[in-house]
């Protein structure tokens, strides 16, 4: 779909999309990845977690969702009463397809006394088999409140190596991974290290483990504002998707910020253009088998119970000491 391209054009369908919120009694939650125009018509921008809390807690008609697929079926499991429009169907993360029914069920025939963790970036058919969910921002967390010694972690092998550093439990992992963080390389690090010298390298957990072995703080996206707030450093190296950068920018402009990473396509796919088709003509509405919905709900709420009660590290500090950094929650 097409994007506006002069300012008065975005002025135009920004004020257009905010009438239509108002009429349809519609809240508009947005992925920190979203482009920077998407981000002036949101209620709320954030990492996946604080997205999720956000569309169980709505109580709108309609939740209208700027992201990936999976981050829409979650805000429709969350929310079941509420209409929810994903305004590109289409723009689907691809690590959340990297891992099917079959394959759990393989694994848990493999591993019966294991429980299974699965990744929010998975489908809902996946989450209805799992026991909990997670969030890149309370993955460790989750994992050490399973009574199992012996956890299914799924689909992210990368997620997976990095929660076995805070925990003695064996973890057995999915093969999955992300396009935009698996081809960051200790190589590229290095090099950016080079160019800027004195910036601390902030990493997501999706990342490679040479690559989080090289990283000062290791955090979701949200976590990564958090941090950048509170660092005494003036800019950082960031390696993640690109589009962090504008968020950063728009919530801390003063400091600057080197991107590692690369472009998440399905997340570029959504335009102001296509939230206001969805508005207007109720397109892209999330449906999902009754069943399914009902037990996909039970490991997302169990995540969000057991987050609310932990003190959250959606950040950490890549030492030893686990320093909590205030969750970066804007
Ligand atoms: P966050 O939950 O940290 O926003 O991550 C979502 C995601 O898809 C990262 O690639
Ligand atoms: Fe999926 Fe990677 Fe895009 Fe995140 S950045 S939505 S994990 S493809």
């Amino acid at each position: 779909m097409t994007r506006p391209s002069s300012e008065s054009e975005i002025r135009k369908i920004t004020t257009e999309i905010q009438d239509l919120k108002r009429e349809k009694d519609a809240i508009i939650l947005v992925h920190n990845y979203q482009r920077p125009e998407v981000y002036e018509i949101a209620d709320r921008i954030g990492d996946s977690l604080e997205l999720s809390v956000a569309a169980r807690d709505s109580g709108k008609k309609t939740i209208v969702f700027c992201g990936v697929d999976f981050m829409a079926e979650t805000a429709k499991i969350l929310s079941p009463d509420a209409r929810v429009l994903h305004p590109v169907p289409d723009a689907c993360c691809p690590m959340a397809h990297m891992i099917t029914p079959d394959e759990i069920s393989r694994m848990k025939e493999r591993y019966p006394s294991a429980e299974i963790v699965s990744y929010v970036n998975t489908t809902a058919e996946i989450k209805a088999m799992s026991d909990v969910c997670c969030t890149s921002a309370n993955a460790p967390d989750i994992v050490r409140s399973c009574s199992s010694e012996e956890v299914i972690f799924l689909p992210d092998l990368n997620l997976a190596s990095y929660v076995q550093r805070f925990t003695p439990k064996k973890i057995i992992p999915g093969r999955g991974n992300c396009y935009v963080h698996d081809r960051i390389t200790p190589l590229m690090v290095d090099n950016m290290r080079a160019f800027h010298p004195g910036s601390p390298f902030v990493a997501h957990p999706e990342c490679r483990p040479d690559v989080i072995d090289r990283a000062d703080a290791v955090c979701s996206t949200s976590g990564m504002i958090g941090y950048c707030r509170e660092s005494r450093a003036s800019s950082f190296i960031i390696g993640t998707e690109n589009g962090m950068i504008n968020r950063l920018k728009r919530e801390i402009p003063e400091k600057q910020y080197y991107p590692a990473g690369g472009v998440c396509t399905p997340m570029k796919q959504i335009t102001l253009q296509s939230v206001k088709t969805c508005l207007e003509k109720g397109s892209g509405e999330v449906n999902l088998a009754p069943d399914i919905m009902e037990a996909s709900r039970v490991p997302l709420e169990k995540m969000i119970r057991i987050s609310g009660k932990q003190r959250n590290i959606s950040c950490r500090e890549n030492n030893a000491s686990l320093q909590d950094i205030r969750r970066g929650i804007v």
